[in-house]
């Protein structure tokens, strides 16, 4: 069975990124998938400093989230779009993951892994801008990001109460996608 891990490149609250995620690991569950939903708020860390990492290591909290993206096989990220880039959220986390220590060798937290990528914001691109800077930059990592995308524009009124897509379109290519996904992951 295909382990997903799931986050969001927002930790704001009421983010549609978040509900976005959100969205997407119910939608893999029911696809069979083992899910689990993190909030990136759970793994702190300041922006990276190589000063600071010499003096005191990699923070916990980043020790714990490689620990978990270690042992899943796959990710699902849905991230805003700042100015046309991933947020600072996201690339100084990927930045913080990547650090070695110990007798680690290489990325433990990417090499190998599978990941589905996707857009929301209340606009209507949808964060088109930044996917494929999210993709070259999973791709740097040695992370295989499955073709296609998800954007989710005028996100604000594309969730019902119980947090289920309304948009029609993108509820159909986020099962696409999430399907293709575990398909890679199970190959
Ligand atoms: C610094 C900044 C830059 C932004 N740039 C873009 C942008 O380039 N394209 C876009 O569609 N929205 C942009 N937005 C609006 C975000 O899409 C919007 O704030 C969205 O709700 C953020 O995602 P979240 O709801 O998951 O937090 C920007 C917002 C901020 C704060």
């Amino acid at each position: 069975m295909a382990k997903l891990l799931v986050f969001s490149g927002s930790t704001r609250a009421n983010s549609l990124n978040a509900k976005l995620a959100a969205a997407a690991a119910a939608i893999a569950q029911q696809q069979g998938a083992d899910v689990t939903l993190i909030n990136l708020a759970d793994y702190p860390a300041s922006i990276y400093n190589g000063d600071d990492e010499t003096a005191n290591g990699i923070p916990e909290s980043i020790r714990q989230l490689k620990k978990i993206m270690a042992a899943h096989d796959g990710f699902i990220i849905s991230s805003p779009e700042y100015n046309g880039h991933i947020p600072p959220l996201l690339s100084n986390t990927f930045s913080w993951a990547s650090r070695a220590e110990n007798d680690e060798t290489g990325m433990v937290a990417y090499t190998g892994k599978k990941a589905a990528i996707m857009g929301a914001s209340p606009g209507r691109l949808g964060g088109i801008r930044m996917l494929p800077r999210l993709r070259d930059t999973l791709a740097e990592l040695g992370i295989t990001v499955v073709p296609g995308f998800v954007t989710l524009p005028m996100a604000t009124s594309a969730f019902a109460d119980d947090g289920a897509l309304t948009n029609e379109a993108a509820a159909t290519s986020t099962h696409s996608l999430v399907q293709r996904l575990i398909a890679s992951c199970n190959a």
